[in-house]
């Protein structure tokens, strides 16, 4: 006691000064945090309240910023008009009637026993630095047993968590001794039942509730808990506990741990269909990567994880010219229900006709009620030259005033793409009942869209006389310069020009 007693004043001097110590689960109390996730657990100790010296950042310690914690008084108000000395306070024990001097926030410190909120387990040291406080090694005289300080004879099983998969029919616990011996001519007798958790009796497991008896010469007993096996698509896991406790009140002997957690794995799986996307994918044939994504097309994938490899397979479209072979291997799980694999298109200067090849996906591994479907796609690539673009002009109708000077006449990409490809146009007059070099200048002028460049204008000169003349037309005409381009279409590739005549309007003021 004397021992504890000086551990404990020596840690509570160091903690205001060091930012590492380690305390003992019997310190108790914490400065109240308003946001948890963001601000560090500060451990105070009981006889830090009220003394004068603020230790948490709100002054709590000091009765500020607190309503409970009365300072001038040393006492802890319950709210319900009663008060508690300080060093009942976070003891474990409710001493208010509404049981505040247990849940006020001064309690949360993670280093103290086994109370509300607490991380600590009975008997353990928590380590203590300004960052975090997580519990560590069991304190004197306690030996660690299964996660567990316990001393003396100690009865118990070996795990605290055990799984089960649902169809192997049943699961075996062994109670054993963990820590000391027993004596020959004693008998421990350990009683257990099952609890229900989100595993329920009769549907999930079979109830069980009994004993055992333990000797020096039967040291180990074991229990057979029935799995049921269903065939519906559970939970991936459902608990129970089975609870353990020893009868003989024997003060030196602990059941640890008290209670196991028996976990049930669910091997229902529902219909998974897992293929690729697209069935077929058509691909310009540029310079790029194309996408070919495989994922979850129906069902859930509920902790499968599916391996797929994946590999191309020439056909009209050989690898190395037209494309990049691929090959791998990806996986589909809860988290990733979708991967997209890319492919290189390469251009080349020959022209061709559409061609082919083929991507495929096969399955790894064993997955249960697994389709895939569809594991084939085509990748046709279309060649550059036959690439689908439309040009044409803007209007295919242009009025024009004789005495406007010149016509604007634009063209442009109309849909599709040039995709790489630089299209020579060549934009240029047409004589009509509007004569060349009477009515309007010649004109022809050529120049290249692009992937830069979707549009391109021309100004025709427009002539003025002094005639008094019936409207006239000629025709602008779009054609292209570029050969083998079977992807092209040019319209509207004709463009009407009338001029107005202005004269007449003059005549009639002379
Ligand atoms: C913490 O609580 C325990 C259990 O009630 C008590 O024995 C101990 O004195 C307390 N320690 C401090 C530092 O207040
Ligand atoms: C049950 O599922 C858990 C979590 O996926 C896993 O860790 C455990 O190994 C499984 N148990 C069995 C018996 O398959
Ligand atoms: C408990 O252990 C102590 C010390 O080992 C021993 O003196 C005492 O007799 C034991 N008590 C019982 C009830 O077995
Ligand atoms: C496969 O899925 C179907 C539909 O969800 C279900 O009825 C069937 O029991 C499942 N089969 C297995 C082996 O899980
Ligand atoms: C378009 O512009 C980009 C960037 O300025 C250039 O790299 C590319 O070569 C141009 N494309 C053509 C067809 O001129």
């Amino acid at each position: 006691m004397n021992i504890i007693l000086t551990v404990v004043l020596f840690t509570a001097v160091a903690v205001s000064v060091s930012a590492e110590e380690t305390l003992s689960c019997t310190d108790n109390l914490s400065c109240p945090r308003t946001d948890p996730d963001t601000e560090t657990l500060q451990c105070i100790f009981t006889s830090q309240l009220c003394d004068d010296t603020e230790l948490c950042s709100g002054g709590q310690d000091e009765g500020e910023n607190i309503a409970s914690l009365d300072c001038t008084n040393d006492v802890f108000t319950c709210k319900t008009g009663e008060t508690v000395g300080l060093s009942d306070l976070c003891d474990g024990e409710a001493d208010c009637s509404n049981g505040r001097d247990e849940t006020s926030p001064l309690c949360e410190n993670k280093c103290r026993a086994p109370y509300k909120g607490g991380c600590a387990e009975l008997n353990r040291e928590c380590s203590y630095t300004e960052l975090d406080a997580s519990c560590d090694e069991c304190i004197a005289g306690y030996t660690e047993v299964v996660g567990y300080c316990v001393q003396g004879l100690t009865l118990g099983t070996e795990k605290s968590l055990y799984s089960v998969k649902e169809d192997e029919g049943s699961l075996e616990v062994c109670i054993d001794v963990l820590l000391g011996s027993i004596s020959s001519g004693d008998t421990y007798t350990v009683s257990y039942t099952t609890v229900n958790g989100a595993a329920q009796a009769p549907d999930d497991y079979l109830e069980q509730s009994g004993s055992v008896d333990l000797t020096s010469s039967a040291t180990k007993q074991c229990i057979s808990i029935p799995i049921e096996d269903d065939a519906i698509d559970e939970s991936d896991q459902e608990c129970f506990v089975l609870s353990m406790s020893e009868s003989s009140g024997n003060a030196n002997v602990t059941v640890s741990p008290p209670t196991v957690t028996v976990c049930i794995n669910d091997t229902d799986e529902s219909a998974l269909v897992v293929g690729l996307e697209e069935t077929a994918y058509t691909v310009d044939e540029v310079d790029s990567y194309q996408l070919v994504c495989v994922g979850v097309l129906s069902g859930d994938v509920d902790g499968r994880e599916i391996s797929l490899s994946y590999s191309t397979t020439s056909g009209t479209a050989s690898s190395g010219n037209d494309y990049t072979s691929a090959s791998g291997e990806v996986t589909i799980d809860d988290d990733t229900t979708r991967q997209c694999i890319s492919i290189m298109i390469r251009t080349d200067s020959v022209t061709e006709s559409k061609e082919c090849f083929t991507f495929s996906i096969s399955l790894e591994n064993t997955v249960t009620n697994l389709t895939v479907d569809p594991d084939e796609t085509s990748v046709c690539i279309i060649d550059k030259n036959s690439i689908p673009i439309t040009i044409g002009l803007t209007q295919a109708l242009y009025t024009v005033g004789e005495s406007s000077g010149s016509l604007t006449v634009c063209y442009e990409i109309l849909s599709g793409r040039t995709a790489t490809r630089s299209i020579g146009m060549t934009l240029k007059t047409v004589q009509g009942d509007a004569v060349e070099d009477e009515d309007y200048t010649y004109s022809s002028s050529s120049d290249t869209l692009d992937d830069n460049d979707s549009s391109d204008c021309d100004s025709i000169p427009i002539l003025t006389d002094t005639l008094d003349e019936e409207e006239e037309c000629f025709t602008v005409s779009l054609s292209t310069t570029t050969t083998y381009l079977s992807g092209l279409t040019i319209s509207p590739h004709i463009g009407t020009v009338c001029i107005t005549d202005d004269d007449r309007e003059l005549y009639f003021y002379n």
